[in-house]
């Protein structure tokens, strides 16, 4: 059997999706998953990019133990020697070299000539291969390159160490023959030892059809997220791609991928909620719907044989949630027994504040699920490492007659409780207003989601917004039964995190592929 390596781009590509910043510990939280989940490789950052960026890779470079942990980089030495030092401490590490070999990019963004490209892509690979022998090296726009002298870029690398040829579509131009041509046209040309791989966008939806035809020509590595997130309309997405080769086996015969997918669906759920980008319901594999069957052919059908209408058994995706038996009348134990199973590791304070919400929460709800305790506990963990500000109370009064008004009661790490009302377009609007009062912080909200964490009037409502302010961009998340509530502690979970990196230098830098 040959392997096709799966190398995850969620935390690199999947965070310049628009609207996503994650922080260290979110990060780490995804690169974890990544690891149960069995990727071959993790591209986990743009370390020259910015701090925050470099102390997340070298974050999973020191903790994630598995997969070949990557940092991407230009060309030159300055963000080749960052990148090194930000992957240095990983069990094996990979740098990732790019520089664009497109007439358009080379002459518009580089303004490089050819034979300057040429020259930066020797000495950048050649410094990279100094650090480590697993390097990687990617002709940016490589589809719309011309193949010749994408080819003799490639060559270049490949004769300086590159051991990996990755050939985007970074505009998502092409299409599925076309681009498995270009593949084989790599292989057929570009002597040496290397695996050849494919990074496919999303732009005309073909990014996981293009990925699959470079496997069909000869391709052993996709760059790919999970959810399908990436710059635009993203990348091709990890779930798809995986479970295409592994459904058609038939047709992908001698191939196989390394991945767990019974960790498809919480590696999804995970990525949703941190990035606060929602899962469309009929997304292929991980979609609430995917495993659905509405009309009534189709359920007599799948109640005969879950063969007629089903080519993925849910329980091999993770999509058969087992649903948790804990009731109002559960005890610590079982709660935390009920976590430890689910590999939710959560202790002390954040325990017991844990309890004291799902306890809550039974008393509202009839039937709590996997997924509500995941969400429980994520907000919780979050509230662990960033506590200056706990919502002590909320109260609002609107509806079409009374202009929305909400009281806060915010309690501070030093004991100190302030109140403060405030008025707003909606019940949720008012809420944030008096929450921005209380905490002294302001910003602008330049991404708001709600989602139901499960199905019912009764569920858990979870808000994931982003909040820049004093020169700084957050993500926040609130889980509740009532959204305001939600709303209320994701805002509240963002203005800890200001208040945290408050008097940090840390700054992004417009840096990016
Ligand atoms: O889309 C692209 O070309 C990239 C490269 C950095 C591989 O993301
Ligand atoms: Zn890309």
């Amino acid at each position: 059997m040959e392997t096709v390596r799966i190398f995850d781009t969620t935390l690199r590509d999947g965070e310049q999706s628009p609207g996503i910043s994650l922080d260290v510990s979110e990060k780490l939280e995804i690169a974890e998953q990544l690891a149960r989940l069995g990727v071959d490789i993790i591209e986990a950052g743009f370390p020259i990019a910015s701090d925050g960026d470099f102390e997340s890779v070298e974050a999973i470079a020191k903790t994630v133990r598995g997969p070949v942990i990557c940092g991407l980089s230009r060309t030159g030495f300055k963000d080749i020697d960052r990148a090194w030092e930000a992957v240095r401490h990983a069990e094996r590490n990979r740098i990732h070299v790019f520089i664009a070999t497109s007439k358009i990019h080379m002459e518009k963004k580089l303004r490089m000539t050819p034979d300057q490209v040429k020259a930066e892509a020797a000495a950048g690979v050649a410094r990279a291969s100094g650090y480590t022998s697993d390097v990687e090296f990617s002709p940016e726009d490589g589809y719309r390159s011309d193949p010749d002298f994408m080819v003799e870029v490639c060559q270049i690398a490949v004769d300086n160490g590159a051991t990996t040829l990755n050939i985007p579509d970074t505009v998502g131009f092409a299409v599925p023959e076309d681009f498995g041509r270009l593949i084989k046209y790599v292989i057929e040309n570009v002597r040496g030892d290397f695996v050849v791989s494919t990074h496919c966008h999303n732009d005309l939806g073909l990014a996981v059809a293009n990925s699959l035809a470079g496997v069909a020509n000869g391709a052993r590595q996709i760059e790919c997220a999970v959810n399908g997130l990436g710059e635009r309309a993203g990348n091709a997405a990890l779930e798809e791609v995986v479970m295409a080769i592994r459904t058609r086996a038939d047709f992908y015969s001698g191939i196989e991928v390394n991945v767990r997918s019974e960790e498809l669906a919480k590696t999804s759920r995970i990525v949703s909620r941190l990035t606060g980008y929602p899962v469309q319901y009929n997304k292929a594999v991980v979609g609430r719907n995917a495993f659905a069957h509405e009309a009534g052919i189709h359920q007599h059908g799948v109640l005969m044989d879950r063969e007629t209408y089903e080519i993925i058994d849910a329980a091999s995706v993770g999509q058969e949630a087992v649903q948790i038996v804990l009731g109002k009348h559960s005890g610590r134990h079982a709660f935390r027994d009920t976590l430890e199973k689910m590999g939710l590791r959560i202790q002390g304070d954040a325990l017991n504040s844990a309890f004291v919400r799902f306890k809550e929460l039974a008393d509202k709800k009839v039937e709590i699920t996997e997924a509500d305790l995941e969400a429980i506990v994520a907000e919780e963990l979050g509230a662990e490492t960033v506590h200056k500000f706990v919502l002590a109370e909320l109260s609002v009064v609107g509806g079409t007659a009374q202009k929305p008004t909400a009281t806060v009661v915010v309690s501070d790490v030093d004991g100190g409780k302030t109140e403060a009302t405030g008025t707003g377009d909606g019940m949720i609007d008012a809420a944030i207003e008096a929450i921005s009062i209380a905490t002294g912080t302001t910003g602008k909200l330049t991404n708001f989601q709600v989602q139901s964490v499960t199905s019912g009037s009764d569920a858990l409502g979870a808000v994931a917004l982003q909040l820049e302010s004093e020169g700084r961009k957050v993500s926040g998340r609130g889980v509740a039964t009532d959204v305001v509530e939600a709303s209320a502690r994701a805002y509240l979970n963002a203005v800890n995190k200001i208040a945290r990196l408050r008097g940090s230098a840390e700054r992004d830098l417009e840096v990016g592929p």
